[in-house]
C-alpha cells in the first residue's frame, strides 16, 4: 500500500527540482561580470546535483508504483528566481537561490516526517540525504550573500 502523502511530496519535490534546474541554468547563463563568476560556477555545479535529486526522486516514485510528473502537470512557483532585469545584479540571484533552497529544505523535512509516519524508511533515508545537500547549498549561498553585503 502506497502512502499518498509520501508520493504527493515526492512528486512535488521532483517538480521543484526540475524548476530549480531550469532557473539555475538560466541564471548561470544570464549573469555577467567579474563578481558573478563564482556564483555562476556554483550554480553550474548545483544544476548537476539538483538533476541528480530529481532522478532519485523519480526512481523512488517508480519503486512505489507511481510516476514522476511531466511538463503538463507542472506548476511554476519560483518567482524570486526569475533572472534579474540587470544582468550584473548578482545579489538578486543569490536571494532567489536562498528562497529556493529554504523551500526545498522545508519540503524534504515534510517528506521525512510523512515517510516516518508511513513507515517508509527508504523514502525517509533518501529525503535525509537530499536534505543535507540542500543545507550545504544554502550554506554556500549564505556565504555569497555575506560577501555581497560587505561591499
Ligand atoms: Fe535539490
Ligand atoms: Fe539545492
Amino acid at each position: 500500500m502506497t502512502n499518498e502523502e509520501v508520493t504527493d511530496l515526492l512528486k512535488k519535490a521532483y517538480g521543484d527540482e526540475i524548476e530549480t534546474v531550469m532557473n539555475y541554468l538560466t541564471n548561470s547563463i544570464v549573469l555577467d561580470g567579474v563578481s558573478a563568476e563564482e556564483v555562476k560556477e556554483s550554480l553550474e555545479a548545483d544544476i548537476q546535483e539538483e538533476l541528480g535529486h530529481a532522478e532519485q526522486l523519480g526512481q523512488r516514485l517508480k519503486q512505489l508504483d507511481e510516476r514522476p510528473p511531466a511538463s503538463y502537470d507542472f506548476e511554476a512557483r519560483q518567482e524570486s528566481l526569475q533572472p534579474p532585469e540587470e544582468s550584473t545584479d548578482v545579489l538578486s540571484v543569490i536571494e532567489g537561490v536562498l528562497d529556493a533552497e529554504e523551500d526545498a529544505i522545508q519540503t524534504y523535512r515534510n517528506l521525512i516526517n510523512a515517510a516516518e509516519e508511513a513507515d517508509d524508511p527508504v523514502t525517509e533515508d533518501l529525503a535525509v540525504t537530499i536534505l543535507s545537500d540542500e543545507e550545504a547549498h544554502r550554506t554556500e549561498f549564505r556565504g555569497f550573500k555575506r560577501e555581497y553585503q560587505k561591499d
